[in-house]
């Protein structure tokens, strides 16, 4: 079975079960300032979970593209990947664990599906604590599907337990399935959840019945959501009976590639495996990331700062296997031609996809005979001066103002016999956090977007920016990005130039007047041509016929987009425009703020 037709069955069984299918997100959030990425298929659809109602119903279906780059520094293994697809059903206040798990269990067993050996399914539940007791539930349901108690694990919040973390909102246990892979097990307690490889995660299905309080309780929720997840790249490197998702096909022409070029074997060693899998992880993601339809270029900040690091780190490893200049072009050709079909935007955006791939590994480059050039001065010093130790505040001022990674001054410093003081690195590094700490990924499990009235007035406020841009400055006005904080929102647009003060004025002036004119906000579902055909504004192409809902505020604006707004333009208050400035080339970014009227 190809990861194709894994999908494809996913989603007719899901279909056969009452679910409407509906199509993946981009990878950046909209309107949603908790994550930087899609991590997961519940994501885009947070509003849905939250109450809002979906055009396509109570039972979805879906693939969902994702990144996930918490543990960048773990990527190299034979299973975590920063980019994957994830299918996923969801019931939004509809079926609840019995169905959800007798479902993934005839879709994992059934012959007419994936046909898995019920002997080789394990799974695992939530524990309970003192606030939450054990989901015996579910145990007593997967018994009933005739696993035994031995194979079904209890394990703690840390493992089975999904949702906003450190904040408020819906959250739940989960039930989390596992293929034996036929490895020895690595102890006594090896069991799922170990990382040895024998067990491998392939699915979890979350069950959103608390709502986690801001005093840290849990009260049970009227309302009881359904969300599933199974890992396409996990689940067809077991259907395959490979030990690893690089040996899949989604994997092989990449590690082909690579292999021809560096004319290494990543069998050969375990370094060279590692490398391997880092170039071609990262650079799969970086195809992603820069080819998306919200997508975004290699920065210091944000997104883009984790793309960054992960095309770096992939030119370190690069190096590692000397593989030629420019392989990053190369590589990323090879991810396009794969995933040309399911993801046609990589197809439209693949010129630019290459062009800024290489540009940013050229950058880097620079960066690195920079850096070189500035540790051998250092290293040349100590000689002289007879010392061994290169100081935290060196090897930082090499990290921060040079861009040159503390690995590469580690490795180089090794060489020479020489050593770095790594707790004043580590000081040093501590000072100028605040500024890398806006710009890592906040490392998040979940992401439960931000609902307050303030960020829905800000929401409601983008739609009526979005439109007067386009009033304004002329119907090549199209949404890049929107990024929603209950202190601001912040906008992203193609436009060429930057707006004169009286453009942005103007821009105030029109959103100001629809607010005084307090405008009815409400929505229709329908299908995205019909919205097109009605002149609604439609970020993305969706599947033929999905059903959308569509905003609209008065005669002034008609946008497809999932909600939550206000019920009144009236309730917004005074629209400021803070900044305007360029955010890319080609698109200019708007910061504005809503004032007390
Ligand atoms: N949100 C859960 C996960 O990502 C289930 O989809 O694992």
């Amino acid at each position: 079975m190809t990861a194709d037709d894994l999908k494809q069955k996913y989603i007719d069984f899901f279909a056969s079960k009452g679910h409407t299918a509906i199509s993946g997100s981009s990878l950046i959030p909209q309107n949603d300032p908790t994550v930087l990425f899609t991590t997961a298929g519940m994501h885009p659809l947070v509003p849905y979970l939250l109450g809002e109602a979906h055009p396509g119903g109570s039972r979805l279906t879906n693939c969902q593209k994702c990144i996930r780059t918490g543990d960048i520094d773990e990527v190299g293994d034979v299973s975590h990947l920063t980019f994957f697809e994830m299918l996923g059903n969801w019931s939004l206040g509809d079926y609840f664990k019995e169905e959800a798990i007798e479902w993934s269990f005839e879709f994992l067993t059934s012959k007419e599906y994936l046909g898995f050996a019920p002997e080789l399914l394990s799974v695992t539940v939530f524990a309970g604590n003192e606030n939450v007791p054990r989901d015996d539930e579910s145990v007593r349901i997967w018994e009933g599907l005739g696993i035994p108690s031995a194979r079904i694990y209890a394990l703690p919040m840390e493992d089975n337990w999904w949702g906003p973390a450190g904040q408020t909102g819906p959250c739940g246990p989960d039930t989390e399935m596992f293929i034996d892979t036929g490895k020895d097990a690595c102890g006594a307690d090896c069991r799922p959840g170990c990382r040895c490889g024998k067990y491998f995660e392939i699915w979890n299905d979350v069950f959103m019945q608390y709502d986690k309080q801001a005093d840290g309780g849990y009260v049970k929720l009227g309302r009881h959501n359904v969300d599933t997840g199974m890992g396409v790249e996990r689940t067809i490197a077991m259907l395959q009976g490979k030990a690893s998702v690089f040996e899949t096909e989604l994997f092989a022409p990449l590690m082909q590639r690579i292999a021809q070029m560096s004319g290494r074997d990543a069998q050969a060693d375990a370094v060279s495996g590692q490398a391997f899998r880092v170039i071609a992880d990262h650079l799969r993601s970086a195809v992603f990331i820069i080819g998306d339809e919200q997508g975004v270029l290699p920065g210091n900040l944000g997104q883009g700062y984790v793309l960054r690091r992960l095309i770096r780190r992939a030119v370190r490893f690069a190096k590692q296997l000397e593989l030629p200049a420019g392989f990053s072009r190369q590589l990323a050709e090879t991810v396009i031609e794969s995933y040309r079909k399911a993801y046609p935007e990589l197809e439209r955006r693949h010129a630019h996809i290459c062009t800024e791939l290489a540009a940013e590994e050229e950058r880097f480059e620079k960066t690195l005979t920079r850096g070189m050039a500035e540790l051998n001065k250092v290293l040349e010093n100590m000689k002289k001066h007879g010392q061994t130790v290169v100081s935290g505040r060196v090897a930082f001022r090499l990290y921060d103002t040079c861009g040159f990674p503390l690995e590469f001054t580690e490795e180089i410093c090794r060489e020479q016999g020489l050593e770095i003081d790594r707790d004043g690195f580590d000081k040093a590094f501590e000072k100028h956090r605040s500024v890398s700490k806006q710009s890592a990924e906040k490392a998040f499990k979940g992401g439960m977007a931000d609902h307050s009235e303030m960020t829905t007035r800000l929401h409601t406020a983008t739609h009526l920016l979005h439109k007067a841009l386009q009033q304004v400055l002329g119907e090549h006005v199209q949404q890049k990005g929107s990024n929603i904080t209950p202190e601001r929102l912040r906008f992203d647009f193609s436009h060429p130039d930057k707006m004169t003060p009286e453009q942005i004025a103007a821009v105030e002036a029109l959103v100001n007047e629809q607010i005084e004119r307090d405008l009815p906000v409400s929505y229709k579902a329908m299908t995205l041509e019909e919205a097109q055909t009605a002149g609604a504004t439609a970020l993305f192409s969706g599947k033929y016929g999905e059903q959308v809902k569509v905003y609209s505020m008065g005669d002034f604006s008609l946008e497809v987009c999932g909600g939550p707004h206000v019920e009144k333009t009236g309730k917004l208050g005074r629209f400021k425009i803070k900044k305007e400035e360029s955010s890319s080339a080609g698109v200019r970014r708007i910061r504005a703020v809503l004032q007390d009227a």
